[in-house]
C-alpha cells in the first residue's frame, strides 16, 4: 500500500476523525475507512459499490472519462492491433511482455493442457440438449476441481501456476464441447499444431466428415475478440471471483462463480441480449420506437450494448470491435448485413439523442461483438461462453494477485438493517 500523504477529516456529533488518503500511480485517490467502524461505530453505505475501491491492483487501469483501458500500462488499442491473446495472457499473469523464449514456453505450456480429462465428457451428456452453453460451462468448470486435485492447493505457488495454465488452456475446449453437445455433433479434440484462436474455431466448426481449414482473417478476428475481453479491473464477475477466493475456495470453484456472474444480461450476457435486440428491431425505420422505449422511465427496456458503470465516454474496446466488424463482414461478403445496418444507425441515432449524451451512454464492448460472432457462424447462446473463455485470464490474474497478497482477508461486507427489531415468537394458535 502506498504511504498516506494527506488525511480526510470526518466530523460526527462534534468529534473529528482523521482518515488516511492514499494515491495510486494514476486514477482517483482513496480514503482508508478500515478503522471507521472501530472508531465511530458507523458503516459506510455504498450498494453497487459505485464509490468503493475493494482492493489494490497493478493489472488493469480504466479511465471512464477518457475512455482509456490499460493492461499493465499498455493501451488496449495497441494490444489489440499489435499483440495477440496468449501474449496478452502472459502480460496479465506476469506483469511484463514476454521475450520470444518466454512466449514460446508459455504458448507450449498452454497448448499441452488443452485436452480435458476423458471422463469429463460424461458431464456434458448429463445435460439436456437444449441447455444453455453457459449452464454447461458453470457445471463443467466447477467439476474441474473434482478432476484436477493436484492443482487445488492455493497455498502452493506451483499449484496456483498449474491451475492458471489449465484454466486458460481448457476453457476453449469446454466452450466448444458445450456448443457441439447442444447441436448434437461429436466433440472435436484440440490440436497442438494450430494457434489458440484457430483451435477454438476448429473445435466449434469442424466435423469428422471433412477437413476444416481455418480462415486466417476469422482466426485473427477471433483472437482480437479474446484480447478485447481479457480483463477489465474490478467488474462484477471479477469481484465475484475475488470474493469467492477470499474464503480459500479452490480456483476452479471460484472461476465457476465468475462464469455464473458473467451470465447476467447486465454484464457478460449483454452481447447475446444486444444481438437479440438488434434482430427484434429488425429494420432501421423501427429504431425511433426503441429509442423512445429506452428513454421511457416506465419501460424497463434498456438499449443492450449501451452504457457502462465506469465508461462515461466511448468504451475503447467498442471502437476496435467496430473496425473488426467491418473487416469480418466485408470478408464474408455480408457487409450489407441488416443487423449491422441497424446497429450502425442505432448507434448514430442514440449518440445524437440528448438523453444518451446527457447520461453519457455510449456503445460498450458488447455492442458490436455479437455482430461479428453471428457473422462467424456462432449462435447467440455462444456469445457469453466466448466472453467467459476470454475473461478467464483476467479472473485468474486477479485471483493470483489477491491470493499472494499477505493482507488478504475474507470479504465480509455489512448492511444497513431495515427489518423488524427484537420480538417474541407467537404460537400458531395465537396468530
Ligand atoms: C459489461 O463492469 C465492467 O467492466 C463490465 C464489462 C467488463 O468488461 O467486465 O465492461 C462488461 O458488462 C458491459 C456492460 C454490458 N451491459 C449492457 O450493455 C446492458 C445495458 N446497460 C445497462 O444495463 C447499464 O448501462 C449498465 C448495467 C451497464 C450500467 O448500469 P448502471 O451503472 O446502473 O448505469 P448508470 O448508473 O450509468 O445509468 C445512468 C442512467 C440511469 O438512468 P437514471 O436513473 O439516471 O434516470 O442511464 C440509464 C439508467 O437507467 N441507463 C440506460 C442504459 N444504461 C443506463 N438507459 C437506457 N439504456 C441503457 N443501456
Amino acid at each position: 500500500m502506498a504511504e498516506s500523504t494527506k488525511n480526510a477529516t470526518l466530523t460526527i456529533d462534534g468529534t473529528s476523525y482523521d482518515l488516511p488518503i492514499y494515491s495510486g500511480t494514476v486514477g482517483p485517490d482513496v480514503i482508508d475507512i478500515r478503522k471507521l467502524y472501530a472508531q465511530t461505530g458507523l458503516f459506510t453505505y455504498d450498494p453497487g459499490f459505485t464509490s468503493t475501491a475493494a482492493c489494490d491492483s497493478t493489472i488493469t487501469y480504466i479511465d471512464g472519462g477518457k475512455g482509456e483501458l490499460l493492461h499493465r500500462g499498455y493501451p488496449i488499442d495497441q494490444l489489440a492491433g499489435k499483440s495477440h491473446y496468449l501474449e496478452v495472457c502472459y502480460l496479465l499473469l506476469y506483469g511484463e511482455l514476454p521475450s520470444p523464449e518466454q512466449l514460446e514456453d508459455f504458448e507450449s505450456r498452454v497448448t499441452n493442457h488443452t485436452m480435458l480429462h476423458e471422463q469429463m465428457m460424461n458431464f456434458f451428456r448429463g445435460f439436456r440438449r437444449d441447455a444453455h452453453p453457459m449452464a454447461v460451462m458453470v457445471g463443467v468448470v466447477g467439476a474441474m476441481s473434482a478432476f484436477y486435485h493436484d492443482s487445488t492447493d492455493i497455498a502452493d505457488p506451483w499449484q496456483r501456476e498449474v491451475a492458471s495454465i489449465r484454466l486458460i488452456a481448457k476453457m476453449p475446449t469446454i466452450a466448444a464441447m458445450a456448443y457441439k453437445y447442444t447441436i448434437g455433433q461429436p466433440f472435436v479434440y484440440p490440436r497442438n499444431d494450430i494457434d489458440y484462436a484457430s483451435n477454438f474455431l476448429r473445435m466449434c466448426f469442424a466435423v469428422p466428415a471433412e477437413d476444416y481449414q481455418v480462415n486466417p482473417i476469422l482466426s485473427r478476428a477471433m483472437d482480437r475478440i479474446f484480447t478485447l475481453h481479457a480483463d477489465h479491473e474490478q467488474n462484477a464477475s471479477t469481484s465475484t471471483v475475488r470474493l469467492a477466493s477470499s474464503s480459500g475456495a479452490n480456483p476452479f470453484a471460484c472461476i465457476a462463480a465468475g462464469v455464473a456472474c458473467l451470465w447476467g444480461p447486465a454484464h457478460g450476457g449483454a452481447n447475446q441480449a444486444c444481438l437479440e435486440m438488434l434482430q427484434e428491431i429488425g429494420s432501421v425505420d423501427r429504431i425511433p420506437e426503441y429509442i423512445a422505449r429506452a428513454k421511457d422511465k416506465d419501460d424497463p427496456f434498456r438499449l443492450m450494448g449501451f452504457g457502462h458503470r465506469v465508461y462515461k465516454n466511448f468504451d475503447p474496446r467498442a471502437k476496435v470491435m467496430k473496425q473488426s466488424a467491418d473487416e469480418v463482414l466485408d470478408l464474408l461478403g455480408v457487409e450489407n448485413n441488416p443487423v449491422l445496418q441497424v446497429a450502425k444507425e442505432l448507434e448514430k441515432a442514440a449518440l445524437a439523442d440528448p438523453y444518451f449524451a446527457d447520461k453519457k451512454l455510449f456503445p460498450n464492448v458488447d455492442f458490436y461483438s455479437g455482430i461479428i460472432l453471428e457473422a462467424m457462424g456462432f449462435p447467440t447462446s455462444m456469445f457469453t461462453p466466448i466472453f467467459a473463455l476470454s475473461r478467464t485470464v483476467g479472473w485468474i490474474s486477479q485471483w493470483k494477485e489477491m491470493i499472494s497478497d499477505p493482507q488478504m482477508k475474507i470479504g465480509r461486507p455489512r448492511q444497513l438493517y431495515q427489518g423488524e427489531t427484537l420480538r417474541d415468537y407467537s404460537d400458531i394458535e395465537n396468530r
